[in-house]
């Protein structure tokens, strides 16, 4: 007999049909002559319950059925008359898939930390909390995918392995096949890359930015979304070794319509989470942030502040005159911390803020410079309990201007050839952006942890699983 899901049983059209349904028991409870099994295939947070008449089945199958366990049930599907469920099915046929010992099973009971879990992050996926992530990375990525396509953006896949550190966005993981034991050495002592598996120096991208820009500039508008590597030592809430970013690129593009983009990108993805994933958000809700589900409506509700940098340096100069305390100085030049970012955001204006026009000190070299030839047309999206979820920016479209920032900075112009060959033909006014998926994740779930919105994550010192 063909297994229906879970999320399927529960909408009740089968009543008084025989169907087989597989998955893990949750929970196992009764008496002498009945068990109540809750039984969880993943399809929806929702459990489905399973009647078990004790005197139907043998005592060493029973005996098996164990919190952990994985079983095959076929049964009718029928109304339920206990409380708490509207269907429930009265088992005939029992088979024990995978047993789980309950002396060594982890999750035994309800209620484990996010710590715990942690430390056993391949079973996680087993409980509501987790189930309820992973189904929500899930739809946040079906949004994002659906939101560019509906617009006529192209995804474009940029590679993982590079040669290039242009970016400068973090601490760069390099990736060699040399034997570091017993390394290759030029005549002056050097290691002799020449030797490793691309004849240069690579490394694990940190942002598909740059050759996602040659794919705009032929495509008009393109997405990638794919992973991304910094090993900066940040052992925050907020920070992945290994992370998700989501970097539109679009030709012909401002930055003020680059401000749009964003917010309307950003808004969809929310909406999304509110129209495809209400039971997992009302869970998320009750067990973590009761104040999730009105924090998403509330985002949607009200057009995001946007401001200069110069602006923002003045409001955290006036709280700090105010009595405000920061662990980060204020002055104009700083780069903004997560406390200031936060401030702005959490206190100052209660909602999402658009920050532009940065220092250019303080930004990436590919950054348009404005006409006051001291700021850059960045452009960092602020949100509540997170702080910085996008980055991005106009990028510099004219020739002579990049290949100056380039060298102001040290961006070496031999890494860097091909990247300058877009503004020498046919460059382009575009601009795009980096969501952190995971920083949005954590949005959309109020989760406070990152660690806690990916799968396995990586962070300093950790790389179990
Ligand atoms: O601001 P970032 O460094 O921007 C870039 O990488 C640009 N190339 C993007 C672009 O213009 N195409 O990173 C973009 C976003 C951040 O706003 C943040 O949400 C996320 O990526 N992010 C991280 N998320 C998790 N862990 C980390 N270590 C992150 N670093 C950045
Ligand atoms: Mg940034």
């Amino acid at each position: 007999m063909k297994r229906t899901r879970i999320i399927e049983l529960l909408q009740g059209s089968l009543v008084g049909q025989q169907v087989n349904v597989k998955g893990w028991v949750r929970t196992r409870r009764g008496n002498k002559a009945i068990s109540f099994i809750a039984l969880n295939d993943g399809s929806t947070i929702h459990n489905i319950q399973i009647v078990v008449d004790l005197t139907r089945f043998d005592a060493d199958l029973l005996a098996k059925i164990t919190t952990g366990a994985s079983l095959s049930v076929v049964g009718e599907l029928v109304a339920s008359q206990g409380q708490g469920q509207s269907v429930e099915i009265q088992a005939s046929e029992i088979e024990v898939l995978g047993t789980a010992d309950p002396a060594t099973y982890p999750l035994q009971k309800k209620g484990h930390s996010l710590e715990f879990l942690r430390e056993i992050a391949h079973l996680r996926p087993r409980t509501n909390t987790f189930g309820a992530i992973y189904r929500m990375r899930h739809h946040m990525s079906i949004a994002i995918h659906t939101f560019f396509h509906e617009r006529g953006f192209f995804y474009v896949h940029t590679p993982l392995i590079t040669a290039s550190d242009a970016e400068g966005a973090g601490q760069m993981f390099q990736v060699t096949t040399l034997d570091l034991d017993n390394l290759p050495r030029t005549e002056d002592g050097q290691i002799d890359y020449k030797e490793d598996f691309f004849a240069r120096h690579t490394s694990l991208t940190v942002s598909g930015q740059l050759e996602g820009e040659m794919a705009a500039l032929a495509l008009g508008g393109i997405y990638t979304f794919g992973p991304t590597f910094r090993a900066e030592n940040s052992n925050t809430p907020r920070h992945l070794a290994e992370f998700w970013m989501i970097e539109p690129e679009v030709a012909f593009l401002e930055i003020q319509e680059n401000m749009d983009l964003a917010e309307e990108f950003i808004k969809y993805c929310v909406q999304w989470a509110l129209d495809h994933c209400m039971d997992d958000l009302t869970f998320l809700a009750e067990h973590f942030d009761k104040e999730l589900i009105d924090r998403l409506r509330f985002v949607l509700d009200k057009p995001f502040k946007r401001m200069t940098y110069t602006e923002g340096i003045e409001i955290l100069e006036a709280a700090v005159k105010a009595g405000r305390k920061f662990e980060f100085p204020i002055y104009w030049g700083a780069d903004l911390a997560s406390e200031h970012e936060r401030y702005l955001v959490e206190e100052h204006f209660q909602r999402p803020v658009i920050v532009t026009d940065y220092p250019k000190e303080i930004k990436s070299f590919y950054m348009k410079l404005n006409d006051d030839g001291k700021t850059v047309r960045g452009m960092d999206v602020l949100f509540p309990k997170i702080g910085e979820i996008i980055g991005g920016s106009e990028r510099e479209a004219d020739y002579d201007k990049l290949v100056q920032r380039a060298q102001e900075v040290g961006v070496p112009e031999k890494d860097l050839w091909w990247y300058l060959d877009s503004r020498r033909y046919g460059t382009a006014p575009h601009s795009g952006f980096g969501l952190g998926f995971e920083r949005l994740l954590l949005f959309v779930t109020g989760m406070a942890n990152i660690r806690d919105v990916i799968p396995f994550p990586r962070t300093p010192r950790n790389a179990e699983f």
